[in-house]
């Protein structure tokens, strides 16, 4: 059962009841100002770094569970009945309930008798703030005298500490109120040089900084007393619970309609300009007055808004594809790109199943990012590549993230996955023969963050596969170290303490646990460093890449190969994990898909049938299980992966992060039908009429689909930020497709069921806009076989490089039928 609908016109979810499964969220802003919003207004707002510059408070796990964020109340002053706009807090009976989530912004707003309030959210490119622009509409025949109060509950920056440090933090709060605008100014007094500010362009009629004054005892947001009463009481907060309060009365004709605009923002001042007149405690405003009062403009709003609009166009501008499967259609050129921006921006910090205060930029999961979002944005993919790369230990291994506000790596959440450093290698290849700037293999990036140890980019990308090389176990394939993709196999952990991290716990020396998944990693990323070694004149490390990535496949061939499947692992005394041999977790979903993808069985008929294991034994309607049959009790030499209960996470749900590399390897066999039935089973949009059964929202990827041993199968959780994101749309559009940049051009490689009759796409590639139409007579199931590039025929399906930047290319692409 759907709650709303797709709007593909304005690139809307529209929600038509609030009472969704879960909450149902969007992204407000970029990197630097990033709000989360829910389809009931709930979540909060952060600058830069969800932990340690958080601008408002939210309690994660909350009963309901979105409780807290921006929310307005109105209050009809002759009958002096209340209620939420946006739903939540009071759940108010609406006469009509709205939540348009955008590619930006979000439009949430209600009807009760005769009054219409409905609020745009958003961040203007480039600002530090976010506005809501609210409109007020009478729409009786008689005249309203209404008020409307905005709210919002500071954090006190820190969220990690404001969530437990409370025997100091009901003492720090304070703030300052100066012509209508609220300050937000904890612990400003003394280190901090930071401060958040909420605003509103009306003259208010009064105000409350102090949370509990504006509730009253013993009320929560649902009966604030302020609003009840009418009036603010202007307290300003002394510790406690610092908050913004605006109360504005208004009084509307009939069919009068009035535009407001409240702005939560975050601002700095020079360390030796924080007080004005100096010497005093007083928080100097003269450098954001200005700026605050520019955006109560409307016009200002307007003009940020159109910015906004046109920022997405541009950006979602660099593909488009027009297909007769309307799924397929509006993920791959509406929300799956936008969902990949959001994780380029969030990595897997902030949403609501991440606390903010748990991950910053995840090492792995940034470059898998970058697969998805370069195209759209290759500046920032360059300043991530090296960012993350100045991470990169001097052993070539790498932290598992790092923190957004400092770019300094931590362990944190553990480390030595040894599969880390190998995703840079990777990452760096998209970025390469996405924008052909191999300028960035010289660019310099220290190790550890540490002054004096820079070294070039290429550098940096031959201590990670050295990483590997020295790391190679018994059968000749790459040690796991804490684990590899899969952070829940842990196969030298063995934790017997209730509560403790299988990922920063010590591990056990002396194993010799080896992973079938990094060597299917290794053997792709040493084949990319080849290529690049290459076309950099370095022929020996061609030579020795190449020669590696042989032996991988030889080792992979003697002890990756279960017979009908690749095997996952050895444990850590060397038996076979994702083995017939094993009583469980027989059949696990990641080799099959990346060793594959490298290659390995291509050609003796293995990697067809490792395919054929999976459809039988993985595939579910709801997606590819990650491992059959899952755990059903603890395993001590796995880890965590068998401490969740069958079907969940890694323990068997359908990780879908893994699905596209099956799509992928589908594609390279040439089967067009298969691909994309595992697209279709996951792909949101089609999901959408089971959103009674799927939960999370029906316009991005989730992590994890339950999978079949748990008793809820079909749900979805941990919706947003996940490697899913650009994986599928690297899957759908460079395989399914298969509009794939190379070092020396486009590749025009699509696998297409049978049925389709081709397809039209605009790329925009190295400057050119290229305008693909792919012939394929239906029923036909070949590969393209000659193309005509601007009228040129071409044999073979790559289309060359523009000979000039902004070159409008005409490619009309041929498949053969292999039959003929
Ligand atoms: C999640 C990972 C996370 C790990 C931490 C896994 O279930 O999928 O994202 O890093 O748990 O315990
Ligand atoms: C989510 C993590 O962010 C990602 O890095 C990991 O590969 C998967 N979980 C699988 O464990």
């Amino acid at each position: 059962m759907p709650f709303g609908h797709f709007d593909d016109e304005h690139r809307e979810y529209v929600i038509t009841r609030p009472d969704t499964p879960l909450p149902w969220l969007n992204y407000l802003g970029a990197a630097d100002f990033v709000g989360l919003i829910s389809n009931t207004a709930g979540g909060y707002a952060y600058y830069r770094d969800a932990r340690l510059r958080r601008l408002t408070r939210y309690r994660y796990n909350n009963a309901p569970l979105d409780l807290g964020g921006r929310y307005l109340y109105v209050r009809d002053d002759d009958s002096a009945d209340y209620w939420s706009p946006s739903w939540q807090p009071m759940r108010s009976e609406l006469e009509e309930y709205r939540c348009r989530h955008g590619l930006g912004y979000s439009l949430i707003g209600a009807q009760r008798a005769g009054i219409r309030v409905e609020t745009l959210y958003f961040v203007p490119p480039g600002a530090t703030l976010e506005v809501w622009r609210t409109t007020v509409v009478n729409e009786r025949a008689s005249r309203a005298h209404v008020s409307l109060f905005s709210t919002v509950e500071f954090c006190l920056w820190d969220a990690q500490d404001d969530a437990t440090n409370f025997q100091r933090n009901y003492s720090v709060g304070e703030v300052e109120v100066a012509d209508g605008v609220i300050y937000h100014t904890s612990e400003y007094r003394e280190r901090r040089d930071h401060f958040a500010y909420f605003a509103c362009s009306e003259p208010p009629a009064g105000f409350d900084t102090q949370r509990d004054a504006f509730l009253g005892p013993y009320r929560g947001w649902d009966a604030p007393i302020a609003v009840e009463r009418g009036a603010c009481s202007g307290s300003i907060a002394h510790g406690w619970q610092p908050m913004g309060a605006h109360h504005v009365r208004l009084d509307l004709a009939p069919g009068e309609s009035r535009e407001l605009i409240f702005l939560l923002g975050y601002g700095e001042n020079p360390i030796d300009a924080k007080f004005d007149p100096p010497g005093s405690g007083t928080l100097a405003k003269r450098a954001v007055r200005p700026l605050i009062e520019g955006y109560l403009q409307r016009e200002a709003v307007a003009a940020a808004l159109d910015d906004l609009h046109a920022q997405w166009d541009e950006v979602l501008g660099k593909l488009q594809v027009r297909t007769d499967h309307e799924h397929l259609d509006r993920m791959v050129n509406t929300w799956n790109p936008y969902q990949c921006v959001v994780t380029l921006n969030v990595s897997r910090s902030a949403s609501l199943f991440e606390s903010g205060v748990g991950r910053g930029i995840g090492f792995r999961d940034s470059n898998q990012d970058l697969l998805g979002f370069v195209h759209l944005d290759p500046a920032r993919a360059r300043e991530r590549l090296l960012d993350l790369a100045a991470t990169q230990l001097p052993s070539g291994g790498a932290y598992h993230q790092y923190q957004p506000l400092t770019k300094r790596g931590n362990d944190a959440v553990g480390s030595g996955f040894n599969d880390d450093p190998l995703w840079l290698v990777l990452a760096t290849a998209a970025y390469l023969k996405e924008t052909g700037d191999a300028g960035i293999l010289d660019e310099v990036a220290p190790y550890d963050n540490a002054a004096g140890s820079e070294q070039a980019l290429y550098e940096h990308l031959q201590r990670a596969v050295g990483y590997t090389l020295e790391r190679i176990g018994p059968h000749g394939l790459p040690l796991i170290g804490r684990a590899d993709w899969n952070d829940c196999l842990n196969l030298n952990c063995f934790s017997e303490t209730p509560g403790e991290s299988f990922q920063t716990t010590e591990n056990r020396p002396g194993g010799v646990a080896e992973s079938v998944f990094i060597a299917g990693l290794f053997v792709l990323a040493a084949r990319e460093s080849a290529e690049i070694a290459q076309r950099r004149g370095d022929t020996a490390s061609e030579a020795r890449y190449r020669r590696a990535a042989d032996e991988m496949v030889a080792a992979v061939d003697a002890h990756g190969w279960d017979g009908a499947w690749f095997r996952r692992a050895y444990d850590y005394f060397g038996r076979p994990v994702g083995s017939v041999e094993n009583d469980e977790g027989q059949i696990f979903v990641e080799p099959q898909g990346i060793c594959v993808m490298a290659g390995i069985g291509l050609h003796d008929g293995r990697a067809q049938q490792a395919l054929a294991s999976v459809r039988e034994r993985l595939a579910t309607p709801h997606g590819i299980a990650l491992v059959q049959p899952a755990f059903s009790r603890y395993q001590l030499h796995l880890g965590e992966i068998s401490s969740y209960p069958p079907g969940y996470k890694e323990n068997g749900g359908v990780f879908c992060h893994t699905n596209p590399w099956l799509m992928i390897a589908e594609a390279m066999t040439g089967n067009g039908e298969g691909a994309m039935d595992y697209y279709l089973r996951i792909n949101p949009s089609a999901r959408e009429t089971l959103s009674d059964v799927h939960l999370c929202e029906p316009y991005v990827y989730a992590q994890m689909i339950a999978g079949p041993e748990a008793p809820t199968f079909g749900e979805a959780k941990n919706s947003w930020l996940t490697g899913t994101a650009a994986w599928n749309l690297v899957a759908a559009t460079q395989w399914i497709l298969g509009i794939r940049p190379e070092h020396d051009g486009l590749r025009i490689d699509p696998c297409l069921p049978a049925e389709w009759a081709g397809f039209t796409a605009t790329r925009i590639f190295r400057g050119a806009t290229y305008r693909i139409t792919v012939h394929k007579p239906g029923g036909v199931v070949g590969r393209v076989a000659r193309l005509n590039v601007d009228g040129v025929p071409i044999v073979g399906s790559l289309a060359p490089l523009p000979s000039r930047p902004g070159a409008e290319i005409e490619v009309e692409a041929f498949t053969a039928n292999p039959a003929t």
